[in-house]
């Protein structure tokens, strides 16, 4: 099977093939946290640590996120041609290892080009997303694998059904899936959605409330919200520019978010061709702040 990685779509083959078949006895040690990063493979922790002033971030290095409980799963196609092993640190193993603030939920992926995942409190329990720290035995180190054209490093997040029966189907599940990932915010939900909760989007029609999950679990990857609502800067469109052409170009909206190339040559957008027009009116309800009372 192809791989179907590619840089600017970062849609993945989603290839999961075979069961776990190795599951790591190593007992999580206290993560040792860096003032200073120690190595390009170090993961920052940006925001959510008890005792670091907000602002301040540590590093976590390669070497003692290895030493986490893991496991490893076979797969075929996804970074490299035919059957691999990746090595895989459960999210929630790595938070459990963190001094995490109580208050925190949620967690939110940065990558290397600016694309950005968020992984809800639900979604974390029930997913169980992971953290790939080897792919045939390899470190980041010696990444791209052969056979890959571009480096996923310094780590992937993803997910598996044979962890997670059934989570391939997700909509969008391509978002929960962010390589290049270099940094990690641990945030509180409800403070994190604030912006999209208040002002003009505080008495959201219930389609626009729907529109908000969509644009959280797939828009704000590549695209700031509302009123500051935090997502990736790899689309460098600000969000009124979305907003206006929401608002006053309606086909020209749907069209190219289902279909970028078709509107415009060179578009660099993932397209969204699987959304219903229901989805689509639900994202436009949301994104031109839909009240309940119209
Ligand atoms: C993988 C990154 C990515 C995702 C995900 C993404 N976009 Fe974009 N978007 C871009 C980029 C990059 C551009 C700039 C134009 C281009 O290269 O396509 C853009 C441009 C746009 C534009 C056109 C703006 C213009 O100037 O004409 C609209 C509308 C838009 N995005 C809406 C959305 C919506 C709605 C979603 C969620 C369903 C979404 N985008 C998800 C990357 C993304």
């Amino acid at each position: 099977m192809p791989v179907s990685f590619s840089h600017l779509s970062r849609t993945v083959s989603g290839g999961w093939f075979l069961v776990v078949w190795a599951v790591g006895t190593l007992t999580a040690a206290p993560l040792d946290l860096r003032i200073d990063r120690s190595s390009p493979f170090d993961l920052e922790i940006s925001a959510g640590l008890a005792g670091v002033p907000e602002g301040e971030s540590r590093f976590v290095a390669w070497e003692d996120i290895v030493a986490l409980p893991s496991s490893q799963l076979e797969v075929e196609g996804e970074f490299v041609p035919g059957l691999q092993t990746v090595t895989i640190v459960l999210l929630e193993d790595l938070w459990a290892a963190l001094p995490v603030s109580g208050d925190r939920d949620t967690a939110i992926a940065y990558c290397t080009d600016d694309y950005f995942s968020i992984f809800q409190p639900e979604f974390i329990a029930e997913q169980k997303p992971f953290l790939i720290t080897k792919i045939n035995d390899q470190g980041p180190q010696a990444w791209p694998p052969e056979g890959l054209a571009f480096n996923p490093g310094p780590y992937v997040i993803s997910m598996a059904d044979q962890l997670a029966p059934g989570v391939s189907q997700i909509l969008d599940v391509g978002h929960k899936r962010p390589w290049g990932v270099d940094e990690i915010q641990f945030v509180a939900l409800a403070e994190y959605e604030a912006p999209a909760r208040t002002g003009p989007w505080l008495d959201l029609s219930p389609r626009a409330i729907r529109g908000r999950e969509l644009w959280i679990n797939s828009c704000a990857s590549c695209h700031q919200g509302p009123q500051g609502l935090a997502g990736g800067n790899k689309s460098k469109r600000p969000f009124p520019v979305l907003e206006a052409h929401a608002r006053y170009n309606d086909a020209y909206f749907r069209n190219y978010v289902s279909d970028p190339t078709g509107q415009i040559a060179g578009a660099t957008m993932e397209p969204h061709p699987h959304y219903t027009t229901e989805e689509m009116d639900e994202l436009i309800a949301f994104i031109v702040a839909e009240s309940a009372a119209d």
